[in-house]
């Protein structure tokens, strides 16, 4: 062994990676991260693709997870909303830099349904369930002036009242058929591998970094 390369750096970090729950790793790291303090443990760069082939991409926050399914919650009249009725397929990337950790999701996307959506909109923030009925996402805006009057004309509308969840705002869920876990390690000896799922089974590759 060449005498700069440690035992360490031959042990895997994948010990605990289960097939059977392709997902349990990435909710640790996300985990791991929440405990470390760090900021947006759970903001990921989703591209999707609309009807002629184009990718877009842009950050969201993972905010679901199950053992087959990871989602996000958006406007559903936003660019990326039409890009997933449009094509449905979905690429996830999330970084964790402090911990030299990356996971890449790919899968199929749908509309999460509404009682998912209702829970989770009506655990934020007062301010943020106004913006979001403010909000007409991705569509052309004058000026921020027009925002923000738009913002005090829903909060006089709800008042005192519950601030309802809007029909045009709701989420996506992406039903994971390929997860890879990267784990960073000196020399670029980089440890990746692969689950795939294969009718409804997954199969686990070691690739080369
Ligand atoms: C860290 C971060 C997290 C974000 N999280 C969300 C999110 O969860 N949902 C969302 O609709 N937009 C989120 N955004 C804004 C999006 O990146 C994007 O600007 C917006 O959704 C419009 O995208 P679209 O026009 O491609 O639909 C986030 C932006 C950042 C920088």
């Amino acid at each position: 062994m060449p005498s700069d390369l440690n035992i360490e750096q031959y042990t895997s970090q994948f010990t605990d990676l289960d097939s059977e729950r392709p997902l349990q790793l990435l909710a640790d790291w996300v985990q791991e991260a929440k405990d470390l303090g760090i900021a947006e443990p759970d903001a990921m760069n989703l591209a999707t693709v609309d009807e002629k082939g184009n990718p877009h991409n842009r950050m969201v926050l993972m905010r679901h997870i199950t053992e087959r399914e990871i989602g996000f919650f958006t406007n559903l009249n936003s660019s990326k909303a039409a890009d997933i009725f449009a094509t449905q397929r979905t690429s996830c990337t999330l970084w964790w830099p402090q911990l030299e950790r990356q996971v890449r999701i790919e899968g199929t996307a749908a509309e999460m349904p509404r009682n998912i959506v209702e829970e989770y909109f009506q655990s934020r923030p007062r301010n943020s369930q106004i913006a979001a009925w403010a909000s007409k996402q991705s569509t052309e805006l004058t000026s921020m002036e027009r925002l923000h009057e738009e913002f005090r004309q829903f909060e006089l509308k709800f008042s005192d009242k519950i601030v309802p969840t809007p029909t045009f705002w709701g989420g996506f869920t992406i039903h994971v058929d390929k997860i890879e876990y990267w784990h960073g390690k000196p020399f670029r000896l980089h440890e990746r591998v692969i689950l795939t799922k294969e009718d409804n089974n997954w199969s686990t590759t070691r690739i080369y970094p």
